[in-house]
């Protein structure tokens, strides 16, 4: 199936508007921590196209680093189990960390991996988060940074995938129940 074939059409934010928001996030990054260095810390895999975004327009001592949480269960929901696969080479203690996610969900990862990064003691922890999904929050937690906030869809594109496909698309697009069952 072509990347295009089921998505088409059903644009939530295009390139600029995604790249525009990313500008204005990492102005207002540079702006709080004026005179500080940072860790920006990439949440592979989705999160790769909007740190490139955001990161470029950081104007700071930064160090780029990345870190891999899979989080088990169905390709659609996150279980809440979570395991880090690949663990950030930097030295974090007494760092400003902001950690760069595609999207908040239910919550359950970004919780777990801040929890874990906080056993190394940096300076401070940030999220900055391309897309928020307020409505299915379960743990108690929430972006610093916020590109956009959407309803409750399955979010493709701009690198989130469903079962690792369509992390290649330029923008942000939506599967329906119906594009699923056709997968
Ligand atoms: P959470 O633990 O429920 O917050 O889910 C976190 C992870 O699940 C995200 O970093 C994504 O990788 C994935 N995820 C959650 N919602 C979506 C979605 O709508 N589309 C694609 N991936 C998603
Ligand atoms: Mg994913």
């Amino acid at each position: 199936m072509s990347k295009d074939s089921n998505v088409m059409g059903k644009i939530l934010f295009d390139e600029k508007a995604i790249r525009d928001r990313a500008a204005e996030i990492g102005k207002q990054i540079t702006e709080d921590f004026a005179g500080e260095d940072v860790v920006a810390l990439c949440t592979l895999k989705g999160s790769l196209p909007w740190t490139a975004d955001v990161i470029k327009n950081i104007d700071l001592d930064l160090v780029l680093d990345f870190i891999k949480a899979s989080s088990y269960g169905s390709s659609t929901v996150s279980s809440g189990v979570v395991k880090i696969s690949i663990e950030p080479k930097e030295n974090l203690y007494n760092k400003n960390v902001i950690i760069i996610e595609d999207i908040i969900d239910t919550g359950n990862t970004l919780n777990y991996l801040v929890k874990k990064l906080e056993e190394r003691h940096p300076k401070c922890i940030k999220i900055c988060t391309m897309l928020n999904k307020e409505e299915r929050r379960v743990a108690d937690i929430h972006g610093d940074y916020v590109g956009f906030e959407v309803d409750d869809l399955f979010v493709v594109g701009y690198g989130l995938d469903y079962d690792e496909k369509y992390r290649n698309l330029p923008y942000i697009s939506y599967l329906e129940a119906e594009d699923i069952e056709k997968l």
